[in-house]
């Protein structure tokens, strides 16, 4: 009797285990015509090519986001008053210099965190468990406070960045926003994934 249920039992183990294999089998075969489908930029893209944003309608104030690596990357147009406003947050930031080499190229790693002052480029994932900011550049509402200048909030546990993505003290992200490696190929195009170095 037990003999038949340990049969029975190593029969349904081999069977869960077949249509396992199979169904990776049968993702395998699916994945390949989906991309064949795409174009060879499409593919160098996704492994990692770099992107040209075009940031010629990007208005002051205003911020686009394109998706490199898989990931949003955000381009922000400051104004001058965002640009006169980061030095005055330094006492309240973790690393306002940029300390943290990891977080940015050296070319970045100054007080408004890019290579032109006004255009900020920033990976827009929080540094704490990955979640996506939101775009906050309301000076001082109601929900986060009178001290707030415009920046980034993250909804998943709190975390606050300024407009140069640097991360406030007393929240849950340990670093600043990353900064990734860019370059400007005209004055409104922008390529995401060189440094400039590498023209
Ligand atoms: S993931 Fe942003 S605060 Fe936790």
């Amino acid at each position: 009797m037990s003999t038949v249920d340990d049969v029975d039992l190593g029969r349904r183990r081999f069977l869960t285990a077949t249509a396992t294999v199979v169904g990776g089998v049968g993702v395998a075969f699916v994945a390949v015509p989906f991309l064949k489908s795409w174009s060879p930029s499409e593919r160098a893209q996704a492994a990692g090519a770099p992107v040209e944003a075009d940031i010629s309608k990007l208005e002051e104030g205003a911020m686009m986001t394109v998706e490199w690596r898989g990931k949003p990357v955000w381009l922000l147009k400051r104004t001058k008053k965002m640009l006169d406003d980061l030095p005055g947050l330094n006492d309240q930031l973790t690393d306002p210099a940029s300390a943290v080499a990891s977080q940015q190229p050296a070319y970045a790693q100054n007080p408004h965190r890019s290579i032109k002052p006004d255009v900020m480029v920033l990976v827009g994932i929080c540094t704490h468990l990955g979640c996506s900011p939101t775009f906050r550049p309301d000076v001082a509402p109601a929900d986060l406070g009178p001290d707030w200048k415009g920046g980034y909030f993250c909804p998943c546990h709190g975390s606050r960045f300024d407009l140069a993505g640097r991360v406030y003290k007393g929240v849950p992200a340990p670093t600043n926003l990353v900064v990734p490696s860019h370059r400007f190929v005209s004055d409104s195009r922008v390529l995401i994934g060189v440094d400039p170095e590498a023209a």
